[in-house]
């Protein structure tokens, strides 16, 4: 293996590592490793600056002569920092009354038919300056970060017009600058038919392509592109012309396909290469083929699932069968997954969606960095990659799926930077 040809070269490649974990075991998420989790038990690991430089086992470990920091992980645990590929982080107010009236029976559906549901979110985030904004949206992405996420992807779509949805991106930008967290942000203008295009919805689709998204690209606001197929929302037709557009400027591709009926939108991303398609309970066989062969992640959001109280399962047993690679992802949003925890998502895929534990660990880690393409970044204990680390006071990493709550993460590294918590 690899590692084992680096640590025969000598010990070399630990001489310019900045920081040392010895006696820990890594949960590499590395898939040329053929164990569990890509389990390598009692190794060392060194970084140098935002780095992973090198990795071996503790046999043929020696300590390198010269300035570095060195920390005893006491056969602790060590993962790839979280990633939480799907969230609607930032917004404005809250959906606290539709809650109740959903408690009472009225459907997802019925509550954004009568005008309710997203739009009574975009009118809370039209009313909010950049400023509050940011404000509101801090508390949450706090709760991320406690939890060890290192990289969110936060998606705009509560503005649906060019001043509001510039401002949601601008708004990650912001909360990017101000926290250690790596943000993916995607431009999701085709989330919900704005008031001002009720009767008239190709128009709004002609100001995505041709404004908005010359827009976001202009100021280098977005990295990807999003749409809701759905209908409550738009059309395949309507979803082909933003990705067209999408792809024109170069950006990459998402959606929240087949949710809550099969519009067969699965299809349309694959043929449009898509990073990935979200959601997913009435995805089919057919929808399930096409992305396998466009190799596009599943990303699974069972916090949706739960809150929502669905009952179709998206189609678990065929996602293995045709390899298709399974993201997890919070979706935090303020209607259908009011949830601020990427712990709390694991748990669910599993309880929820019968994912094991490793494939759970793998939703959030490896298989998340290839829905934002970040593969060859994050999401890995590889050397090359940077240096985000999660160390857990754990006896195996399944307990991360098992348990929630609990205080088991004893250190961040986020690009290279340790901090101690708790
Ligand atoms: O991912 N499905 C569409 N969008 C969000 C919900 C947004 C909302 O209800 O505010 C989702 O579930
Ligand atoms: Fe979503």
């Amino acid at each position: 293996m690899y590692i084992h040809l680096k640590s025969s070269i000598g010990n070399m490649v630990f001489d310019t590592a900045t920081v040392i974990w010895i006696n820990v075991n890594l949960a590499t998420m590395d898939n040329n490793i053929d164990r569990d989790y890509g389990a390598l038990h009692h190794q060392a690991i060194g970084i140098c600056d935002d780095r992973i430089i090198a990795i071996c086992a503790m046999g043929q470990f020696v300590l390198p002569i010269g300035d570095v920091r060195i920390i005893d992980a006491k056969g602790r645990w060590l993962t790839p920092g979280l990633i939480d590929a799907h969230t609607h982080l930032v917004y404005a107010g809250n959906r606290a009354a539709e809650f109740e009236q959903r408690l009472q029976g009225v459907s997802y559906q019925q509550i954004a038919e009568r005008g309710g549901g997203i739009l009574s979110t975009v009118k809370a985030t039209r009313a909010a300056s950049l400023a509050e904004l940011v404000r509101v949206s801090q508390p949450r992405l706090t709760a991320l970060l406690n939890e060890g996420v290192s990289c969110v992807e936060i998606k705009s779509g509560y503005g649906l017009n060019i001043d509001d949805e510039l401002k949601m991106l601008r708004a990650a930008k912001i909360l990017t600058a101000n926290n250690p967290v790596r943000v993916s942000t995607t431009l999701l203008a085709a989330h919900s038919i704005p008031p001002e295009y009720q009767h008239n919805p190709d128009q709004y689709i002609d100001l995505i392509c041709q404004q908005l998204i010359p827009a976001a690209v202009e100021e280098s606001l977005v990295d990807a592109v999003d749409v809701f197929c759905e209908q409550i929302a738009f059309s395949r037709a309507q979803c082909e012309r933003v990705f067209a557009a999408a792809q024109k400027h170069g950006l990459a591709i998402k959606g929240h396909m087949e949710q809550l009926s099969n519009q067969q939108g699965s299809q349309l991303a694959a043929s449009f290469n898509a990073l990935s398609v979200d959601h997913l309970e009435w995805l089919d066989e057919a929808g399930v083929q096409a992305i396998s062969a466009s190799g596009t992640v599943a990303t699974l959001l069972p916090a949706a699932y739960y809150f929502l109280r669905e009952t179709k399962m998206p189609p678990i047993e065929l996602l293995r069968q045709y390899q298709v690679p399974m993201a997890i992802a919070s979706d935090l949003n303020p209607g259908s997954a009011p949830l601020a925890s990427i712990r709390l998502a694991m748990q669910m895929a599993c309880t929820l969606f019968r994912l094991t534990p490793r494939e759970s660990l793998a939703g959030v880690t490896c298989n998340a960095a290839k829905a934002l393409g970040l593969s060859e970044e994050i999401g890995q204990l590889k050397v090359g990659m940077q240096a985000d680390m999660l160390l857990w006071d754990i006896e195996s990493p399944a307990q991360l799926s098992y348990q929630f709550g609990m205080q088991e993460l004893v250190q961040k590294v986020f690009a290279g930077s340790v901090s101690d918590v708790g």
